[in-house]
């Protein structure tokens, strides 16, 4: 899966450091070849001579080592790899990867590489909340690192919350698919994804039919050609695929936020059946039943997050793909659609209860771009994600 790869893995210094022993093991198993690098914080929870042992390879830890100048300059270490991964990436490593700077080793290879670098931060819950964390993550994403968890969990620490190493076997399968060969390798692709539930009050909410599934198969099957996927999901009745990174969101607010943090992207895909409307003031408590009285509930319209990346003025991604879900007058309502949002496709569908595509697991859809309408046959979801992601990747490369 990974032969003939080579991984540089820079180890920062964080507990989790302990877990890359396991990765490394992993990723020699699926056949790639790892190249060491430990930061000093990093020799101080695991040590040289057991990661050295497990790669089958010198670990690198000195800048200034001037053997390893002559045989190998820091500079072509960064660049012979396939990847470059930092595992555990501490708030430290990160916000210096940041930053731009280059002080030792480590970071020194950072910056000279030219190969894509995925992160798997790991730090307590608060250090990764943190607003200079975050700050710098939104960086990093925008100079094209990917990113790998974390995960919510107790902590070594004794905190519980986001901030746990993603597991061994997590990070192997995020690098099986960056490194994976295909016609989008090297696009990043934000696909939305689910329905949007809109709080009424803390138990109840608004919601929508979408299962997910037709998203979800769009974010595999671009995926498996290659492409980095931003998943921003909501509430779905199928799992996210694998591979992705995935945002979990509940609200159309907060898929517009994980969107708009997703960004730069290549393309992005609006699959997502968002609410159109929120509850005016939803209720911090649950509202008591009252005999004989109803309660009333005032909308207010939700961010159209397809229309406000359509129309972005900076930053916009080369194409933008909608959906319509229409129920009569399909194909004349998503080209007014196309036009109103803006967007260069739209995915056109007829969700008519008669047609039980909505919820379930085909589709019958048509293709509306500045080359017209081309309806596609009736097929799975699956296939016509695959159809949609080859006619993606024809048109991004
Ligand atoms: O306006 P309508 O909901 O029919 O548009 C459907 C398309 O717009 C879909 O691609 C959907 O993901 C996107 N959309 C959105 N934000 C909204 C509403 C719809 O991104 N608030």
């Amino acid at each position: 899966m990974l032969s003939g790869k080579r991984i540089l893995l820079i180890i920062g210094g964080g507990i989790a450091a302990y877990k890359c022993l396991d990765l490394i093991r992993r990723l020699r198993e699926r056949g790639a070849a790892v190249t060491p690098v430990m930061t000093r914080a990093a020799a101080e929870f695991v040590t040289p001579l057991s990661v050295s042992a497990l790669a089958g390879e010198k670990v690198y830890t000195d800048l200034f080592d001037l053997t390893d100048e002559a045989e190998m300059g820091h500079i072509q270490l960064s660049r012979v790899a396939d990847l470059v991964l930092v595992a555990p990436a501490t708030a430290d490593l990160m916000a210096k990867m940041a930053q731009g700077m280059a002080g030792d080793l480590a970071t020194t290879l950072l910056l000279a590489t030219d190969t894509p670098v995925m992160i798997a931060p790991a730090m307590n819950v608060r250090m990764w909340e943190h607003p200079a964390t975050q700050r710098n993550l939104s960086v990093l994403k925008g100079d094209r690192v990917s990113v790998v968890g974390p995960n919510e969990g107790d902590m070594a620490c004794g905190e519980y919350g986001p901030g746990r190493m993603a597991e061994p076997l997590e990070i192997v399968d995020a690098v099986v698919g960056a490194l994976a060969d295909g016609p989008l390798r090297g696009k990043r692709i934000v696909v939305t994804s689910g329905p949007t539930h809109e709080p009424i009050d803390p138990v109840r909410y608004i919601a929508n039919r979408s299962s997910g599934a037709q998203g979800t198969a769009i974010a595999a099957a671009l995926r498996a050609l290659g492409a980095e996927v931003v998943f921003v999901t909501g509430p779905a009745d199928v799992p996210p695929p694998d591979g992705v990174e995935v945002v979990r969101v509940e609200t159309a607010r907060e898929m517009r936020a994980g969107v708009l943090a997703a960004l730069p992207a290549d393309a992005a895909v609006f699959a997502a059946a968002v609410a159109d409307w929120r509850v005016v003031g939803a209720s911090e408590s649950k509202i008591k039943k009252v005999e004989g009285a109803l309660p009333t509930l005032a909308f207010e319209e939700n961010p159209d997050i397809l229309a406000e990346v359509s129309q972005m003025s900076e930053g916009r991604p080369g194409l933008v793909v909608g959906f319509a879900a229409e129920t009569n007058d399909v194909i004349e309502n998503a080209t007014n659609k196309r036009a109103r949002k803006g967007c260069d496709w739209i995915v056109a569908n007829d969700v008519s209860p008669a047609t039980g595509i909505m919820g379930g697991t085909e589709n019958a859809v048509t293709l509306i771009s500045d080359a017209g309408a081309e309806a596609w046959p009736r097929m799975g979801k699956d296939a016509v994600a695959r159809q949609l992601a080859a006619r993606i990747a024809d048109a991004l490369v």
